[in-house]
């Protein structure tokens, strides 16, 4: 899965090398230099992840798929998407080459502009790289950040992160924004659905998330999820399962100070860990992760 080739990402990314960067690191994404073969690139992942997630996303991001007008055909221009999602809920979509530095992307979405991976995943890493590209910021988050409710939550988050800057909390804040914007599941009255943007973007994880019976599937618990830890080059341990974006909203709306005090008196969890306060919906085999060791030992 984690079958890195830096040199076809840092190609992708060279277009770049010599765009000038703004204060908060954004570029001109450059629309028109994008070349057929990424322009149809993009067609192939847009076409096979969403066969993927017709039955397995939460219907508030099938339906922004649409109303985004995200399946017209090539790499979407952030200026002509942006204009279809302001009016919406007030994003932007900004472009940008690299991750940004943690003050300037919790400024970003505290002002609500989402910043974007602008250039595309190598033809080589089409199902997962670890750096975010154009597929997994626009196809996996943008769609979500048309829902009224989850926008207001990714808002929060930034302006979360300005605080918790201030008190050396950013790991614990980090795993939030894992759990749930990456690798969220959601209850839905068809049962559970993905809405997390780093299955989104992946169609493995996406099957694997949902139908696998490896991992453990946990209801959402903020403190819980706060305390554990996570693998970045592999499917999730553990998938943490809300009940809506209401209730995430909700969750996360509270001073997060009383919360920051007492994460630093308590212990990690491993991300293969049950503890008994978990409400667990499904307890998972890890038989996935067994199998894997075995091979590399
Ligand atoms: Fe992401």
């Amino acid at each position: 899965m984690t079958n890195t080739t830096p040199t076809a990402v840092a190609e992708e990314k060279n277009r770049y090398k010599s765009a000038k960067r703004n204060a908060d690191y954004t570029i001109d994404q450059d629309w028109t230099s994008y070349t057929p073969e990424e322009h149809d690139r993009w067609d192939r992942l847009f076409a096979r992840s969403r066969d993927v997630l017709k039955t397995r996303a939460c219907p508030e991001y099938l339906e922004a798929l649409d109303t985004l007008q995200l399946s017209a055909s090539g790499i979407p221009n952030m200026e002509a998407l942006s204009d279809r999602l302001e009016p919406m809920t007030g994003w932007r979509v900004v472009p940008v080459t690299d991750l940004v530095p943690d003050p300037v992307f919790f400024d970003h979405l505290a002002n609500k502009r989402f910043p974007a991976g602008a250039f595309i995943r190598p033809e080589s890493q089409l199902d997962y790289l670890e750096e975010p590209d154009i597929f997994h910021d626009i196809f996996g988050h943008v769609p979500l950040l048309a829902d009224p409710v989850y926008s207001d939550f990714i808002q929060a988050y930034g302006k979360g992160g300005q605080r918790a800057m201030t008190r050396d909390c950013l790991p614990n804040l980090a795993r939030l924004y894992w759990y749930t914007v990456e690798f969220g599941l959601v209850l839905s009255p068809d049962g559970l659905k993905l809405f997390g943007a780093g299955i989104m973007s992946s169609t493995a994880e996406s099957v694997f998330a949902l139908e696998s019976d490896s991992p453990h599937r946990v209801a959402f618990d903020l403190e819980r999820v706060m305390r554990t830890n996570y693998i970045i080059d592999d499917f999730q341990k553990t998938y943490f399962v809300i009940d809506s974006f209401e209730a995430l909203r909700e969750a996360c709306a509270a001073d997060f100070g009383p919360l920051y005090d007492r994460l630093s008196q308590a212990s990690d969890i491993d991300p293969h860990e049950l503890v008994p306060s978990d409400a667990v919906i499904d307890r998972g085999t890890l038989a996935y992760f067994a199998a894997k060791d075995r091979l590399a030992s």
